[in-house]
């Protein structure tokens, strides 16, 4: 079975991402690259590790029409830019995994006080699929439209979500304290991203409140039931790709935190709670769709855990392709077996 896939963005580095991911998939295969002030030219002389049949392929226009054969769209477009095309693709009956954030909100309210923008299609929040894989399989299966989870917000909602299922968490604020590559700011020019502004410093920044913070919180209270607060500082840091997470929490029961992890994802091909008292590095899940999960009990009642995640894997272009592989009732891991690039 080969399903014909589009993938709007593609001159973006989630986009290169899922050009490399599809590529290697057995059933995937790229038939049209969507581009905006690129378009016109040839996929090699944008991106460049892309070559072969893809590096030949013309970098169509934002708005241009999709051939009937493709079933398939990814739309890795800045949020804003991104709803007006999942509209047009799912009129044209493809299927849509959206890894913007136009579709992760439930209310076009909340959306607004993220993202600051009128929302210009809320007639479709109520058919998209926030796809979260581990804990949404069944929804995603079913849907046309799955909205593919922040790259904060999965490293975060991955470790929490089975102890607010518990019950085991103190009704605080959740402090999130992350540090991500610079890829997770994407690959347009801006002055604060330039080599001299990054290299040899680590910096806060998104204060006081980012806007993943109403999507972890949306989320965490979506999967569990259980409304929390977070307190969330990113922080960038100077490589290119990678997210650490560290979660300081309180609660109850500490010293049985990490079997309940580990229960909670034994069976889970892209979750890896490590044994205990081993924490997890951005090295250690680079380039491949993992979440690695440390747990640290500090006392009966304080623990921290800390979640690694590609920014660009499992983060956004991984996830997407196991959520599209689940739209399309393949294997969840199908052309996601790659092990981190190490060293
Ligand atoms: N980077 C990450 O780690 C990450 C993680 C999770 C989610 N995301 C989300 O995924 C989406 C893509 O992120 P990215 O990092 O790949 O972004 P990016 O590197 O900045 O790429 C943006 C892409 O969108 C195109 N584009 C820009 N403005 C457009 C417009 N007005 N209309 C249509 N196309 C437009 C660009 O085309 P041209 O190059 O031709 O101008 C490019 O292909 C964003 O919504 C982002 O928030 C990113």
């Amino acid at each position: 079975m080969t399903i014909p896939v589009a993938i709007l963005g593609a001159t973006g580095y989630t986009g290169a991402e899922l050009i490399r991911l599809i590529e290697h998939h057995p059933h995937f295969e790229v038939a049209h690259l969507g581009a905006h002030s690129q378009a016109g030219k040839l996929a090699s002389a944008v991106l460049p590790g892309c070559a072969g049949r893809v590096g030949e392929m013309t970098l169509a226009a934002a708005d241009a029409v999709l051939d009937a054969a493709i079933e398939l769209v990814f739309t890795a477009l800045p949020h804003g830019a991104a709803a007006n095309s999942v509209a047009q693709a799912l009129d044209a009956g493809k299927k849509v995994v959206d890894l913007s954030a136009d579709f992760r909100h439930q209310d076009a309210d909340t959306y607004k006080a993220a993202y600051g923008l009128d929302h210009p299609h809320k007639e479709l929040f109520a058919s998209a699929v926030y796809g979260l894989c581990e804990h949404a399989r069944a929804a995603v299966a079913d849907t046309r439209l799955v909205a593919n989870p922040g790259c904060y917000p999965t490293s975060t909602l991955l470790p929490l979500i089975p102890l607010l299922k518990a019950g085991v968490l103190a009704d605080v604020p959740i402090i999130v304290d992350a540090k991500s590559g610079s890829s997770g700011a994407g690959r347009s020019a801006k002055t604060d991203l330039l080599y001299c502004e990054l290299n040899e410093s680590v910096k806060a920044y998104g204060l006081p409140r980012h806007r993943h913070a109403w999507e972890m919180e949306e989320w965490a209270a979506g999967f569990s039931g259980q409304a929390i607060q977070v307190r969330f500082v990113p922080h960038i840091l100077p490589m290119n790709r990678g997210m650490l997470t560290t979660l300081h929490l309180s609660g109850r029961d500490t010293a049985s935190w990490h079997a309940l992890l580990s229960d909670a994802y034994r069976d889970e091909s892209f979750v890896r709670v490590l044994p205990a008292g081993q924490l997890p590095s951005t090295a250690g899940v680079s380039g491949s769709n993992r979440c690695d999960i440390g747990v640290a009990t500090l006392s009966d009642s304080e623990a921290v855990m800390v979640s690694c995640i590609d920014n660009l894997l499992k983060g956004a272009s991984g996830q997407a392709i196991q959520n599209a592989n689940l739209m399309f009732g393949l294997d969840e891991t199908s052309g996601l077996s790659a092990h981190a690039l190490w060293p």
